[in-house]
């Protein structure tokens, strides 16, 4: 029977397409063995039992065709929690957390507050909200009903409240108004060759692509979501590193004020933030 290390140092090897083989390998032996990573640290020469040589080699084989991470464990940390993720939804990234501490930075804690995440996905950004402000009310949309499932999920795990709707944007959700609307909507445009590489093959393409150079649906959330903001309310939308002129431009011809782009440490995306003034 194989001892860990030296199944590691194997899987790595056969994982050589991987920007981080040796950490996809650990992240699915620990799967199997149902242990934190410090366990094959601790233990580098614990010999694997049949079953488990036998399940790790399944899970390397879906990796090896280049299925996610995520996909294959069904899971990723987001804002320290952890979410279940399936192939329905886009697999949650780390930027995203800048949208969310902006966020977080808009809503005071211990005050009601009205919020809205559109185009939920597996949830992290409503979850999290709702979790990090319980006195908001929150809403979540998406318009694929399997992404809701996963959303509503999480959203149970966490013991959050959040009132989801199906929903092409705003049009299904019933008239109200909100403090703060918030999305991280698809912005890549359709002709983008990273479509074809790594991990994006594999997430679902209405999750990512956007018409009009990835601009079309940032344009359709701003144009409506100033219809749904309370006098005072922020709009907070992440896009490309490289939309920031295009989205403010969107917001500006829409009547947003105060409209201002940040961008988190990894200066990957960014996400552009504007007011409803009274
Ligand atoms: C980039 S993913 C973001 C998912 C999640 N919010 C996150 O940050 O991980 C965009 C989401 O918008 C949803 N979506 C795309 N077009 C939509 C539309 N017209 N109306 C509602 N949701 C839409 C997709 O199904 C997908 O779940």
């Amino acid at each position: 029977m194989p001892r860990i290390n030296a199944v590691l140092t194997s899987a790595a090897k056969s994982l050589a397409n991987s920007e981080s083989p040796l950490l996809d390998a650990e992240v699915l032996l620990c799967k199997v063995l149902g242990k934190p990573r410090s366990y094959l640290r601790a233990w580098p020469d614990k010999r694997l039992e049949t079953d488990e040589t036998a399940a790790f080699e399944t899970l390397l084989a879906k990796r090896q065709t280049g299925i996610p991470i995520a996909y294959i464990t069904g899971s990723r940390e987001f804002w320290s929690r952890n979410f279940t993720v399936t192939p329905d939804v886009l697999i949650p990234r780390p930027d995203t957390e800048c949208l969310v501490e902006l966020s977080l930075q808009l809503i005071p804690a211990n005050q009601p507050a009205r919020i809205i995440d559109l185009g939920t996905g597996s949830g992290i950004i409503a979850v999290t909200l709702a979790a990090e402000r319980p006195h908001a009310e929150v809403c979540a949309t998406d318009f694929s009903l399997a992404a809701l499932h996963v959303a509503q999920y999480n959203a149970r795990i966490y013991q959050t409240d959040i009132s989801f709707y199906q929903s092409n944007w705003f049009v299904d959700v019933p008239a109200s108004k909100f403090d703060l609307v918030v999305s991280n909507p698809p912005y890549i445009p359709a002709d983008d060759e990273h479509l074809r590489a790594g991990d994006l093959r594999f997430e679902p393409q209405q999750a990512l692509v956007a018409a009009g150079q990835g601009l079309g649906d940032i344009k359709a959330i701003a144009e409506s979501a100033r219809y749904y903001l309370d006098t005072g309310g922020h709009l907070l939308i992440e896009h490309g590193y490289n939309q920031e002129h295009h989205v403010q431009a969107i917001f500006k011809h829409y009547g947003y004020h105060r409209v201002q782009t940040y961008q988190d440490l990894s200066g990957q995306p960014r996400v552009t933030l504007g007011c409803i003034s009274p």
